[in-house]
């Protein structure tokens, strides 16, 4: 485990702290059984890939029974295994497999809303207007003449209204797709539903959980209902009627009670796109815990910006007596390489890719990207992103350097950004494609039938096995790195070192670790500190543009 014995108290820092953690997309991981779709016995034959990788935990984003209206985030039961995927028996051996081999498990929760096929909303459309079953979600009746019209005119966050007509005239509020109604947090049983659920993995050994959309659950919907319009107004400031309000973290104190209960207590994440100032309330010890800060992945490769994200976010971590969190790719956006590829423009503070939209529009021309220097980039902000203090998530197949997939047809896509924006934006598909585990096969190495999305032909020489087989190969990179950061990690904190360059930035652990990222075109100098170099390559002693090389004096390593 990536710890060390503070000196300051005689206790060892909890595993979480300063982890890496790899998210799993479990359907695009490994299909065991050849349908197509990666499962929990997938995950099962590839624990030794894991453990090579020397990652701390994985976090597993949904593999409840679903009917993939988004990627499984439409959740029909919180308390099973799609059959597709496996059961729960499987899972438990995954556990197992995984906790023997040192990794963590964190799985995620998806409270917000459920799947329209969840038997409470199978169970509120049954009962009809005015039942105690549609109380557990979110209805309301029109406007116009005859209800014809959704109670407001707010958009979902995949495009298109918040509100669905059901057949005896009621609307239902969706902040996402249509299948996915949103639950009434006001409702003592949806409360004490999801302490079941955080219970029942709990008690199955899960060490913790990642939550979705966190400052989404709690809303107030006293009427008149504002428009979007007057939505957009109101400040997000912890009285905002949908978002980020500072009454949902009552939800979390009471999670917090069952997370505590156990021991070794069960850790959360949450994520949060909120601004980063609101973030130490999710991190805080008494609400989750951490937080995810998105703030390195919406930067851009650029030294000012990533110094001034890692500040920010230490000082922010140090408020909530949390450690940070650092991300630059997930099942939400743009891969990095392709972000650092692409010379679009993207405009200050929007989410590059985030459900679709910014980076790699429908039509744009993929030839555009520049594919080596996005991955050369790439390399250099992963090396500084696990040189940080805190956590580390990575997703899975950034190991492998991979470009987010632009080669697919529409009839192939499935996320709903796509079809709910009249296919104008990609939205998520093309980082979710099924990773490239072998050079040939019908998938890939994915399994034995063709994938549910499809590979391009690139995919094959970034295949596992042919990296493997690389010294020079991004996954052997990361497999580098994961090693010698265990071997690195000390207590957190980060002192910068003045390079006299803009475009370089270089900080020391306090343990004497440094990290040294030249973001500029012109090689940096390193003097005598060039014989100390653990990682990264120097060339006549100095570190080349767009790259990064980890220092470290030989007591260390
Ligand atoms: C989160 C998930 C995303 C999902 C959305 C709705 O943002 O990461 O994949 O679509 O929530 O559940």
């Amino acid at each position: 485990m990536a710890t060390s014995v503070d000196p300051t108290t005689s206790e060892a820092p909890a595993w979480w702290r300063q982890a890496a953690v790899y998210q799993i997309y479990p359907r695009s991981f490994a299909d065991a059984n050849g349908d197509g779709l990666g499962d929990i016995p997938g995950i099962l034959s590839r624990v030794d890939y894991l453990a090579d990788l020397g990652i701390d935990a994985v976090w597993l984003s949904p593999f409840y029974p679903s009917a993939l209206a988004d990627g499984g985030y439409d959740v029909a039961d919180y308390r099973d295994v799609d059959p597709r995927l496996g059961t729960l028996a499987d899972f438990d051996t995954m556990v197992e497999d995984l906790h023997a081999r040192g990794i963590k498990v964190v799985v995620d929760i998806v409270p917000n809303h459920t799947s329209d096929l969840h038997a409470w909303f199978q169970e509120a459309l049954a009962a009809g207007r005015g039942s105690a079953a549609r109380e557990r979600y979110i209805f309301r009746e029109g406007t116009g003449e005859n209800g014809e019209l959704p109670p407001t005119d707010w958009v979902s966050m995949f495009g298109g209204s918040a509100w669905e007509r059901v057949e005896d005239g009621q609307w239902y509020l969706h902040s996402f797709a249509i299948e996915q109604p949103d639950l009434n947090w006001d409702h003592p049983e949806v409360r004490a539903d999801f302490v079941k659920t955080l219970r029942f993995w709990s008690d199955r050994g899960v060490d913790g959980f990642r939550i979705d959309v966190a400052h989404m659950l709690t809303k107030d919907l006293t009427e008149p209902l504002p428009s979007r319009d007057e939505l957009a107004l109101i400040p997000i400031d912890g009285n905002h009627p949908l978002l980020d309000r500072d009454d949902v973290h009552e939800i979390y104190a009471e999670w917090r009670e069952v997370f505590d209960s156990y021991d070794p207590p069960r850790t959360a994440v949450a994520e949060a796109w909120v601004a980063s100032d609101r973030v130490p309330k999710y991190a805080a010890p008494e609400s989750l815990g951490q937080s995810f800060n998105f703030d390195l992945l919406m930067a851009h490769f650029d030294a000012r910006q990533f110094r001034d994200v890692v500040a920010h976010n230490l000082a922010l971590a140090a408020e909530s007596g949390s450690s940070s969190t650092w991300v630059l790719s997930n099942h939400d956006v743009f891969r990095h390489p392709t972000r650092y590829g692409l010379s679009l423009p993207v405009p200050e503070g929007e989410v590059p890719g985030r459900h679709g939209g910014g980076w790699l529009e429908a039509g744009a021309d993929p030839s555009a990207l520049d594919r080596d220097g996005g991955l050369r980039r790439a390399h250099a902000a992963t090396l500084f992103m696990l040189g940080l203090p805190g956590s580390a998530y990575l997703y899975q197949g950034e190991e492998l350097g991979l470009h987010e997939v632009a080669e697919i047809a529409p009839e192939q896509r499935q996320d709903p950004t796509f079809f709910r924006t009249n296919q104008e934006q990609y939205g998520r598909d093309g980082c979710r494609v099924p990773l490239p585990w072998s050079a040939d096969g019908p998938s890939l190495g994915f399994g034995a039938a063709a994938p549910h999305l499809p590979q391009p032909e690139w995919f094959a020489a970034s295949a596992v096995e042919v990296e493997a087989a690389d010294e020079a190969s991004t996954l052997s990179l990361y497999r580098a790195a994961l090693r010698l950061r265990r071997e690195l990690q000390g207590p957190e904190g980060l002192e910068w070192i003045e390079t006299g360059r803009d475009d370089v930035l270089r900080f020391a652990r306090p343990n004497g670790w440094q990290v040294v990222t030249n973001f500029g075109a012109e090689p940096f100098d390193l003097g005598a500190d060039a014989a100390d170099v653990v990682l990264g390559s120097v060339v006549d002693g100095a570190v080349p543009a767009e790259s990064t090389v980890w220092i470290a004096p030989a007591s260390l390593v």
